[in-house]
C-alpha cells in the first residue's frame, strides 16, 4: 500500500530522489498505460506542495487529449503548438512557465493556475506519447530543480511504457 504523503521539499533534489524511488516501486511489474498513468499522477500530485493540477495529455496521432490526472476537470483537447502543453509537445522540450499570464497562448483550464511545468513524453522509437503537466496556484512555483526532478520522474514513467511495448 502507498501512503502517498506530501514530501518535505525543503531540499528539492533529495525530495525528488525519494519520489523517484516511490515511482519506481509503484510502476514496477505493471505495464498497463492507464493504470500506471493514473497512479503516477496520484502519487506525484499528493507528494508535491503547492500544486493544483497534475496529469497527462496523450497524443492521439493528431492532437493532445486529456488522460489520467488529479485536480479540477480540464480542457479535453489541445492542438499541437497551442498553449504550454501544445508547445512542449511540438518542440519536445520541457516548458517551465513562471507566470502563465505572461505566456502567449496559455490555455486557462483552472483560473487558479499561475505557473506551470510541462514535460514532453517521447517513446524510445522517437514517437510522441504526450505530455506531463503540473500547475501551481503560485507564480514562480517551479525552478530548475523541478525541471531536473520532473524530467527524471517522466523518464521512469517512459521506461515502464517502453517496457510495455518491448
Ligand atoms: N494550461 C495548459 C492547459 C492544460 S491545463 O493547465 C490542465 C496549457 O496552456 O497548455
Amino acid at each position: 500500500m502507498y501512503q502517498a504523503d506530501a514530501l518535505d521539499f525543503t531540499d528539492k533534489p533529495a525530495a525528488y530522489a525519494e519520489l523517484a524511488s516511490q515511482v519506481r516501486g509503484l510502476l514496477e511489474g505493471e505495464h498497463d498505460l492507464i493504470a500506471n498513468a493514473a497512479n503516477f499522477a496520484a502519487l506525484v500530485f499528493h507528494a508535491l506542495p503547492m500544486v493544483n493540477w497534475a496529469g497527462f495529455y496523450f497524443h492521439d496521432g493528431k492532437e493532445l487529449v486529456v488522460g489520467p490526472f488529479q485536480g479540477r476537470p480540464a480542457c479535453v483537447r489541445i492542438a499541437l503548438g497551442r498553449g504550454v502543453c501544445g508547445t512542449a509537445a511540438q518542440s519536445r522540450t520541457t516548458q517551465l512557465v513562471e507566470d502563465v499570464n505572461a505566456f502567449d497562448g496559455h490555455i486557462a483550464c483552472d483560473a487558479a493556475s499561475q505557473s506551470e511545468i510541462v514535460v514532453p513524453l517521447v517513446r524510445t522509437d522517437g514517437s510522441l506519447l504526450g505530455v506531463w503537466d503540473v500547475d501551481s496556484p503560485h507564480t514562480g512555483r517551479f525552478d530548475e530543480a523541478d525541471r531536473t526532478g520532473m524530467e527524471k520522474l517522466c523518464a521512469l514513467f517512459m521506461d515502464a511504457v517502453d517496457r510495455r511495448n518491448a
